[in-house]
């Protein structure tokens, strides 16, 4: 092999690997393209190339960490007959081959960071062999388990009404799934007043009444463990919105009383001036001159004894009924 010029050797490898139907086709460079690793634990990027370094061979790897482009990659190891790791790296990691010249620029990181994820380029440089130069992709992905999630509540927990109940756990690779739980001697509730979302943690609650009051516990979980949290729910009448619900109540009611005295006053005083006003009538000089003729027998009673009321109920009887 060593005795072929570069690009034949490298036609011959190609042709090798696609005979054999390989994954890697005519890839000068093969990587895993996707690597999983928990915290704290050891990992291998691996970046293997068929070419036979020659004058002038480099190998370079770049990072771009999770959610920046690939194009703002930046140096991590570089290699041209001498080993250089960024400073950041120093320590960190080591060639799995040193020098990396026989086939392989894969690295070992000893203990990965959440701050590791995103996406490694190798690149190998070749100028005796372009064909057998080029980029390796590596997407490093660090697992996660769920941090400790929040619990909360949205909406107002009285007798009738929805709320939703909340649960998001801000750290967890890969996403977690979240399960909402009620204590073991909870009273068994309509299923369908409860929508559970998996995905975004959240519970939905409809049409509250008193057996929703409790403990609501929330498990947010993936592959590498769980959290919980809790919330209280107590359904009552307690509520700031029942508390101005009442006082409306309590306001009409109060309002209602009034009008039912006013009502009751105005009636009185309206009866009050009638019963008044028969009592007047013998008073009146003009009235009872009218009045006794009808009533007294001529004679009775000199008219000037009309200051006597009592003397005039009798009299007066007939007018209330017309
Ligand atoms: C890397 O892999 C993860 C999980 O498989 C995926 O969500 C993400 O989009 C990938 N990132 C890139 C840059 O390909
Ligand atoms: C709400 O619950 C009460 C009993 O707590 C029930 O009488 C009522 O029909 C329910 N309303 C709806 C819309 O489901």
């Amino acid at each position: 092999m060593k005795a072929l010029p570069a690009p034949c050797s490298s036609w011959i490898l190609w042709a090798v690997f696609s005979c054999f139907g390989s994954v890697s086709g005519g890839q000068p460079v093969t990587v895993e393209k996707l690597v999983f690793a928990r915290t704290g634990e050891p990992t291998e990027l691996t970046c293997d190339y068929r070419t036979q370094p020659g004058p002038g061979f480099t190998v370079e790897w770049r990072h771009a960490a999770m959610g920046t482009p690939a194009i703002e990659a930046r140096r991590v190891l570089y290699y041209n007959g001498k080993v250089y790791w960024v400073e950041s790296w120093e320590n960190r990691g080591v060639l799995v081959q040193n020098p990396p010249v026989q086939g392989s620029a894969s690295i070992r990181i000893f203990s990965v960071q959440p701050s590791d994820a995103g996406l490694y380029i190798c690149d190998i440089t070749n100028p005796n062999d372009w064909a057998g130069s080029g980029p390796g992709l590596v997407n490093f992905t660090v697992l996660m388990p769920p941090s400790t999630p929040t619990c909360s509540v949205n909406g107002e927990a009285y007798p009738g009404n929805d709320i939703t109940l909340m649960c998001l756990s801000s750290h967890a690779v890969p996403a977690p799934t979240y399960t909402w739980s009620r204590e073991k001697n909870a009273i068994q509730l309509p299923l369908q007043n409860m929508v559970e979302d998996q995905q975004t943690g959240s519970l939905i609650l409809r049409n509250l009444s008193a057996p929703f009051s409790g403990t609501y516990t929330c498990r947010a979980s993936n592959e590498l463990g769980g959290a919980i949290c809790t919330v209280v729910l107590s359904v009552s009448y307690n509520s700031s919105a029942m508390v101005a619900g009442i006082a409306v109540i309590v306001t009409f009611v109060i309002l209602l009383l009034l009008g039912a005295v006013m009502g009751y006053f105005l009636w009185y005083k309206k009866r009050n001036r009638k019963s008044t006003e028969e009592g007047h009538n013998p008073r009146d000089p003009r009235e009872s001159a009218s009045a006794t003729p009808l009533t007294r027998s001529p004679g009775d009673r000199p008219p000037h004894h009309s200051g006597d009321g009592e003397d005039h109920l009798i009299p007066t009887k007939p007018s209330i009924l017309v």
